[in-house]
């Protein structure tokens, strides 16, 4: 191995992790430029630089938020715009899937079959987790699928330049589940579509729902090497 010493990125990698409690704290205009700034020097296809995103802070934010919210509880009809997960799992899949939902109600102390505590809990994705700014992800939707992989960079650049700046924050692909009340009540152009949503503000350290790690898979589960010389 050339260098042991751990990097500055790896560092960040290490630090980052989904935050769901936040504290109030307000968070500046300017940091949320510099991060959404810093999103945008991620690669993309043809420097094609798909996605757009609309932070919300304050009385804009609830507004959203409790309208989601009120859809949710009276049963509205999910949409789905775009494929996120496969429509058939295989076992590993939802393995996984089961481990990290797992992971989440057990630091919470939601029972297995608590289905209404679930409930609450999921619904908070659409409230932002409560998080004091909100970030709506949308691309175009004629892109091809390619600019879905820029727009993940988008999204891993700013989650990193946001916890270099000591925010937490998290994805919400479930926003995406009303991705067509976000657009009407944000009044976005018909060619906008919702990717997901970004929640972003302090970290609540007394908050549980923060208080476990995922696992990763093992390098040689998902990569292999050859040619190599030692
Ligand atoms: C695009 C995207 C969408 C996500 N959507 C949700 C979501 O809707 N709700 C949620 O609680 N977590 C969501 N997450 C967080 C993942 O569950 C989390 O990244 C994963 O379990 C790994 O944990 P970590 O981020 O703490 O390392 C999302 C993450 C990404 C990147």
């Amino acid at each position: 191995m050339s260098e042991t010493r751990e990097t500055g990125i790896e560092a960040l990698l290490r630090l980052r992790g989904s935050t769901r409690g936040y504290l109030p704290d307000a968070v500046p205009r300017a940091d949320v430029e510099r991060i959404l700034q810093a999103a945008r020097r991620a690669p993309s296809g043809a420097n094609l630089q798909p996605g757009r995103f609309h932070a919300l802070s304050g009385a804009p934010l609830k507004a959203l938020g409790a309208e989601l919210i009120a859809a949710s509880q009276a049963g509205r009809e999910i949409v789905s715009e775009y494929s996120y997960f496969p429509p058939q799992m295989g076992e590993a899949l939802k393995a996984k899937q089961r481990a990290a939902g797992y992971a989440l109600y057990a630091a919470l102390g939601i029972a297995k079959r608590d289905l209404a505590g679930r409930r609450a809990q999921f619904d908070l994705n659409y409230a932002f987790f409560d998080a004091p700014v909100g970030i709506v992800v949308t691309i175009d939707r004629a892109m091809g699928k390619g600019c879905f992989m820029d727009l993940g960079m988008a999204l891993m650049a700013l989650q990193l330049a946001a916890t270099d700046l000591g925010y937490g924050c998290c994805g919400i692909g479930a926003l995406a589940n009303y991705g067509d009340l976000v657009a009407e009540h944000l009044g976005l152009p018909i060619d906008e579509m919702v990717v997901c949503g970004l929640a972003l503000g302090r970290a609540d350290p007394q908050a549980a729902v923060n208080g476990f790690e995922t696992a990763r898979d093992p390098l040689d589960a998902f990569a292999q090497f050859q040619g190599f010389e030692d």
